[in-house]
């Protein structure tokens, strides 16, 4: 599903800064040669996280949901020199491709990618996050929150893609696991009084939340 149409979409796509030849080609190899490229975040929605990084200037990031890198190394460029970006995904298969990407690029000795599941990773870390983007398995969107949300610090941002679900969260009659936990998540995070937010319709929607 479009929220806007795909001509609108590509006028504003095209109307945004270009990304890297790095970001190209890991692009392009995704749509070419990896299972379910519609997964990955893309020029336009990378430039967005690339943008909201270099705002924050983040000392400390952690994302959780990899895929083929190529959001971990948008958001990336926002990193001051003393940064950090953790990227957490249980995909082992990706592994050499995604480490060979990173390799290449100049944030290579900031990126640190961790290979297991996300919710045994996440409290083995003793870290203060400044961005966090929670992209991996819906069904456990919540549980994400809630192991980062005393992690971050004031002024901190916790952004999570895929909030609108194609649209399926307006439908009553969708009953399914992953629809009602992003339900659950839009209604929780909206009433979370530790957070200010707002619900992007970029792409599939990202929710954003601000620490207070
Ligand atoms: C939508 S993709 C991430 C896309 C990437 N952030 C981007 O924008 O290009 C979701 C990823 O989450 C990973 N994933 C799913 N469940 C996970 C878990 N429990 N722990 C860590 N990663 C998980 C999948 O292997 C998949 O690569």
């Amino acid at each position: 599903m479009n929220f806007i149409s795909p001509e609108l979409e590509a006028y504003a796509s095209q109307h945004t800064c270009s990304e890297s030849a790095l970001l190209e080609r890991i692009n392009r190899d995704t749509q070419l040669e990896v299972l379910q490229p519609r997964m990955l975040s893309g020029h336009y929605q990378g430039r967005l996280l690339s943008l909201i990084s270099k705002l924050l200037k983040p000392r400390r990031v952690l994302e959780i949901g990899t895929y083929t890198g190529y959001s971990a190394l948008c958001m990336s460029e926002g990193l001051p020199a003393n940064g950090l970006l953790v990227t957490i995904d249980v995909n082992e298969e990706l592994q050499s491709r995604v480490q060979g990407y990173f390799d290449l690029s100049q944030y290579k000795d900031q990126i640190n990618y961790r290979i297991g599941d996300a919710m045994e990773i996440i409290p083995q870390l003793n870290e203060k996050w400044d961005l966090v983007f929670i992209d991996a398995d819906k069904k456990n969107y919540l549980n994400y929150y809630n192991l980062v949300i005393d992690n971050v610090n004031s002024g901190g941002l916790i952004l999570a893609d895929n909030v609108l679900w194609s649209g399926k969260v307006l439908d009553p009659n969708l009953k399914d696991r992953e629809t009602e936990i992003l339900r659950s998540y839009n209604d929780i995070i909206h009433n979370d009084v530790r957070v200010e937010n707002i619900l992007l319709p970029f792409r599939d929607g990202i929710m954003v939340a601000r620490k207070k």
